[in-house]
C-alpha cells in the first residue's frame, strides 16, 4: 500500500497535468486528468497510441457517474449497480466536460469504477475523473504489475504507483448496454454470463475490425515482442526446441521447451486470466525465437483469454 503521501503526491501531479501508472484490478492503467484536454495528449503520446484510440474515464465511485453524464438508461444503471467497482466498462453520452481527444472525437464515452482501492483514492484525492489506457506501449502486452510499465513506458511516466499483481489480469469486458440490444465491444474480465444473468442476452460482437471503434478489438493486439504461434491443442504444439516457449493451460507439454508456462495447474479460468499476461511477459524475457500457446476452454473467462491469445498471434501472423 503506497503511504497517503505517495498518494497524495501522485494526485498532485495528475491536477497539473501528469501521467501517473496506477493499480487496478485488471491490469495497470496509465491516468491523466481526463478534464484536461492537454493531460489526455500525453498518454497518446507516451503509448504511441494512435488518437483514433478512445480512452476509458475512470471514476472514484458510482454515486460519480451521473452527476458526471446526466441520467443514464436502465440497462445502464442496473449493470454499474451491479458490477461497480469491477472489472466492467459500460459505453454512455460524452459529456461536454470530457474534452474530445479522450473519447477520439466519439459522442460516446466509455467509463468504469476500478475495483482496486490505491485506484479509488487516487482518483478521490485527485478531484478528478481519470483517462486511463492500459499502461502498456501500443499494440504490446498488457500490464499486471507495475515493473511491467516501469519496463515498457519509463521516463514516458511521472509516477508508477505499484500495488502489486492485478486481481484480474485482463482488461474490463467493455458493453454499450444503451439500446434494446445490448453489444459486448470486447470480453473481458468479467464473464459474459454475469452480464446476461442482469441485462438478459447480449451480443458479443465479432473480433476484427479495420474500423476500430474499440481497438482492444483489433485483430492484431495485446502481443509479446516474440512471435507467438497459437495451436489448437497441446498434441500440435510439437516437440519443443531450444529456441521455443510454451504457454499451457493445466498440463506441463511433452518434449524438451526452453521455457514453461502453466496457466493454471488446477484448471481455474480464473487463475489462467489473472496468469496471462505476467505468463507472456516472463517467455517473452527469455529470450526464446517462438511461443507456442494452447488454447483454454472456451468459456466464461476462458472467452477473454482465448481472444487475447488470437490477438497476440494475429500480430504475427496477419492471416488469423
Ligand atoms: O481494464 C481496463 O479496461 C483497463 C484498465 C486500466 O481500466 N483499461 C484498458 O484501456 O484496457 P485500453 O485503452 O487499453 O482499452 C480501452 C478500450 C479500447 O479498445 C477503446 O477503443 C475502447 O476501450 N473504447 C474507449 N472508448 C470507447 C467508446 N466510446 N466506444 C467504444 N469503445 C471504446
Ligand atoms: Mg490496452
Amino acid at each position: 500500500m503506497p503511504a497517503d503521501g505517495d498518494l497524495g503526491e501522485a494526485a498532485a501531479v495528475l491536477r497539473t497535468g501528469g501521467l501517473v501508472a496506477f493499480p487496478t484490478e485488471t491490469v495497470y492503467g496509465l491516468g491523466a486528468n481526463a478534464l484536461d484536454a492537454r493531460a489526455a495528449a500525453r498518454i497518446f503520446e507516451a503509448k504511441q497510441r494512435p488518437s483514433f484510440d478512445p480512452l476509458i474515464t475512470h471514476l472514484a465511485d458510482a454515486a460519480d457517474l451521473e452527476p458526471l453524464v446526466g441520467a443514464v438508461g436502465p440497462a445502464v444503471a442496473a449493470l454499474a449497480a451491479r458490477f461497480w467497482p469491477g472489472p466492467l466498462t459500460l459505453i454512455v453520452d460524452r459529456p461536454d466536460e470530457i474534452p474530445p481527444i479522450v473519447t477520439s472525437g466519439l459522442d460516446s464515452m466509455a467509463v468504469r469504477v476500478p475495483d482496486h482501492e490505491h485506484a479509488r483514492r487516487l482518483i478521490a484525492a485527485a478531484g478528478v475523473p481519470l483517462a486511463a489506457p492500459s499502461a502498456n506501449r501500443f499494440g504490446q502486452l498488457s500490464p499486471t504489475r507495475a515493473e511491467h510499465v516501469v519496463r515498457g513506458l519509463g521516463a514516458a511516466v511521472d509516477v508508477v504507483l505499484d500495488g502489486g499483481p492485478s486481481r484480474c489480469g485482463i482488461e474490463s469486458t467493455i458493453v454499450d448496454a444503451r439500446g434494446d440490444h445490448p453489444v459486448v465491444l470486447r470480453l473481458g474480465a468479467l464473464p459474459v454470463e454475469e452480464l446476461e444473468k442482469v441485462i438478459g442476452p447480449v451480443t458479443v460482437r465479432p473480433g476484427s475490425s479495420g474500423q476500430p471503434v474499440a481497438p482492444g478489438t483489433l485483430a492484431a493486439h495485446y502481443a509479446p515482442r516474440t512471435p507467438l504461434r497459437l495451436v489448437s491443442s497441446a498434441e500440435s504444439a510439437g516437440a519443443g526446441g531450444p529456441g521455443r516457449g510454451y504457454l499451457a493451460f493445466r498440463d506441463r507439454p511433452a518434449g524438451d521447451w526452453a521455457a514453461v508456462e502453466v496457466l493454471s495447474g488446477s484448471g481455474d479460468l480464473t487463475e489462467a486470466a489473472a496468469r496471462l499476461f505476467d505468463a507472456l511477459h516472463r517467455l517473452d524475457a527469455v529470450g526464446v525465437a517462438e511461443i507456442v500457446a494452447e488454447p483454454v476452454p472456451d468459456t466464461g473467462l476462458g472467452r477473454a483469454v482465448n481472444d487475447r491469445l488470437r490477438r497476440a498471434a494475429a500480430t504475427w501472423d496477419p492471416a488469423i
